[in-house]
C-alpha cells in the first residue's frame, strides 16, 4: 500500500513537472515559468519575484526603445519611463561606514546597470552624514552607519558619466530628501558635474501644459531633471519642487499581481 501511494506521487510529480516545463531551450516567452536563463527566448531572463509571481518566471531584460519605435520629436511627457524606487538601495553594495549595513536593499543591478538597461528615472534618499550628502534607506529624516548605503557624489558620478556617454538620453531624479545643509544637494550636483546637464526650473511648464520636445531638450543638452521632496528649495536652490509638477496614481503589488495571474 505504502509503496503504491509513493508510485502514485511519482506520477503526480511527473505530470505536474511536464505542465510546468511547457517551454524550454529559449522558447519560453513573457511570463513562462522557466528554469534557466537559457529557457527564455532572447531579450528575456529567468527571475523569480515573490511579490510579483509564484515560480520563476521569464521576464524582460531590457527595455523596449521608445524613440527608435517613433522617434523623439514630441514633448518629453508624452513618453513613459521605468523609473526604479531607490535605486540606490543594491543588493551587495560594499560598506562604506564602519558597520555592517542593517537596511532594506530594492534592486539587483548597479545604478550604471540600470541606466544601461533602460532605467530613465531614479528615486533616491538624500541625507545629511559625515559632513556630505550621502544616500540612505533610513528613518525619521536621519541617516546611521547601519542605514548608510555610500556617498552621492559616488551615484551622480555614474549618472555623468551615463549622459556624457550618451548624449540624446534624459534622466530624471525624484529626491526624498532630508539635506537641510545649505546649498548642500548644489555642491554636490556641482561638484559630480552634472550641473552643465540641469534642466531649469524656470522651463518647466505648470498647470498641466505640455513639456518641451525632446530633441530641443537634447540640442540644448538639458538632460537631467531633479525634483525634491523640500518646497522650499525651489525658491533657495533653483531645484524644482516635486508636486509644482507631478502627479502620482495609485499602484500597487496586487493591481499587478491581478493582472498578470
Ligand atoms: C517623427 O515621426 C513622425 C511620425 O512618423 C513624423 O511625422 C515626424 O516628421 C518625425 N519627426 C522627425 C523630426 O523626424
Amino acid at each position: 500500500m505504502a509503496r503504491r501511494e509513493c508510485l502514485l506521487l511519482l506520477v503526480l510529480s511527473a505530470t505536474l513537472f511536464s505542465f510546468g516545463a511547457s517551454c524550454s531551450n529559449g522558447e519560453c516567452r513573457l511570463l513562462d515559468e522557466c528554469s534557466s536563463d537559457s529557457d527564455c527566448v532572447a531579450g528575456l531572463y529567468c527571475f523569480s519575484c515573490p511579490q510579483g509571481f509564484s515560480g520563476s518566471r521569464c521576464v524582460r531584460s531590457t527595455i523596449t526603445d521608445q524613440f527608435k519605435l517613433w522617434n523623439n520629436s514630441l514633448p518629453f511627457n508624452k513618453y513613459a519611463f521605468l523609473t526604479t524606487h531607490n535605486a540606490y538601495a543594491i543588493d551587495g553594495e560594499p560598506p562604506h561606514t564602519p558597520v555592517p549595513r542593517v537596511t532594506v536593499t530594492n534592486q539587483e543591478d548597479t545604478v550604471t546597470q540600470q541606466l544601461n538597461n533602460g532605467v530613465r528615472g531614479l528615486m533616491l534618499d538624500t541625507y545629511d552624514f559625515e559632513g556630505d550628502v550621502w544616500l540612505c534607506h533610513s528613518f525619521k529624516g536621519q541617516c546611521y552607519d547601519f542605514t548608510a548605503f555610500e556617498p552621492a557624489i559616488d551615484t551622480l558620478k555614474e549618472i555623468e558619466a551615463f549622459l556624457s556617454a550618451n548624449p540624446a538620453e534624459i534622466v530624471t531624479l525624484i529626491l526624498e530628501d532630508y539635506v537641510q545643509a545649505p546649498n548642500g544637494l548644489t555642491k554636490v550636483f556641482t561638484d559630480a558635474g552634472l550641473m552643465k546637464y540641469w534642466f531649469p526650473v524656470s522651463n518647466m511648464p505648470k498647470n498641466g501644459q505640455d513639456w518641451p520636445l525632446v530633441s530641443d531638450m537634447v540640442a540644448n543638452n538639458q538632460r537631467l531633471l531633479v525634483f525634491t521632496s523640500i518646497l522650499s528649495k525651489e525658491q533657495s536652490e533653483g531645484i524644482a519642487y516635486q508636486w509644482n509638477y507631478m502627479v502620482e496614481n495609485q499602484c500597487c503589488v496586487h493591481a499587478c499581481k491581478w493582472r498578470i495571474n
